[in-house]
């Protein structure tokens, strides 16, 4: 009998991918969620979805009792991500989840305070199989959301990310990773710091979305205290805001450049570059 998977977070980003993946490998899964009707829009009736909210512990037993291996996907920027999910990785281990595939993030081995390395540390300590994968950050991000907004707006890239290079992964290959983690064995203890085939500074990605659309696209560098209006003016907290500027930080200083072959070892093809997800995706910035 096959291996039963939850996926946590199965709307998101990341999640979405790896769900589709799963069923087309007629896997055994569900898609956990807090939003159950974007679910269903999203799979259809391929997969069952449950209800899942890490804050509502009363949610936990639908998702969990019925696991043997879980994907653990942490909300995003979230400083207090390691109180929140602690609890319920705890839930699941105790209900009989064997394996868990923890979404972390690439260098978050260098920032011992953060949210996602306690996590890691958490996953081993607990005594059960893991698989931990760190990418760097998605192409995705160009996509659907404020980046694609400011570009089809205003033909522009913002951000505080200096001059640095950045080896953006397509979150197919970060999906099709997990995927292969969650049918075997043999990513038992194994952390994989995930990203595209190469490095590109914000000026070589907005020169590659310029291609691709036609359009002029253009990098502008912009000052940290801009970006934390920006987002104070979008609503966030004072602690996911210096979540999020700690990780431009990081990319400024360089530490988000490296590019490592962990994709096209596991998946037995080359990682997605820049370029073929610019063009399929060239809708988003017309
Ligand atoms: N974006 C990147 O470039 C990137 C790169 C590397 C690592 N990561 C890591 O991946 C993780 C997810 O980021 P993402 O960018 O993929 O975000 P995302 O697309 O927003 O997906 C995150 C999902 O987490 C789920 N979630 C949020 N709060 C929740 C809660 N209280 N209870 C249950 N589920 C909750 C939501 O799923 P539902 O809406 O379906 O409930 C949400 O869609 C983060 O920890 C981030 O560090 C992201």
């Amino acid at each position: 009998m096959s291996e039963k998977i939850l996926v946590t977070g199965a709307t998101g980003k990341f999640g979405r991918e790896l769900v589709r993946g799963l069923l087309a490998n007629d896997l055994d899964v569900k898609a956990g969620t807090r939003s159950p009707d974007r679910a269903r829009e999203l799979f259809g009736d391929r997969v069952e979805v449950v209800e899942l909210d890490y804050h509502r512990a009363e949610t936990y037993d639908a998702s969990v009792q019925w696991a043997d291996r879980l994907l653990l996907t942490p909300p995003p920027f979230d400083p207090d991500a390691y109180e929140t999910l602690r609890s319920f990785l705890d839930w699941a281990v105790a209900s009989g989840t064997r394996h868990v595939v923890l979404l972390s993030a690439m260098g978050v081995d260098r920032v011992q305070e953060l949210a996602l390395w306690k996590l890691e540390r958490q996953l081993e300590e607990v005594g059960v199989d893991h698989t931990i994968l760190r990418p760097n950050l998605y192409m995705q991000n160009f996509g659907p959301g404020f980046l694609a907004e400011e570009i089809r707006n205003e033909g522009r890239v913002s951000l505080p990310a200096g001059s640095a290079a950045v080896s953006f992964v397509d979150v197919r290959d970060v999906a099709g990773v997990a995927h292969q983690a969650l049918v075997g064995e043999e990513h038992f203890g194994l952390a994989h710091t995930l990203t595209g085939p190469r490095a590109l500074t914000m000026t070589e990605a907005a020169g590659i979305l310029s291609e691709v659309t036609g359009r002029t696209i253009r990098y502008q560098p912009i000052e940290e205290e801009g970006m934390r209006t920006f987002l104070e003016d979008r609503g966030w907290t004072e602690g996911r805001i210096e979540t999020a500027l700690g990780l431009f930080g990081s990319i400024r200083e360089g530490a988000r450049a490296p590019v490592t072959d962990t994709v096209s070892s596991i998946l037995g093809r080359p990682a997605i570059p820049f370029e073929t997800y610019a063009r399929e995706n060239r809708g988003c910035w017309d």
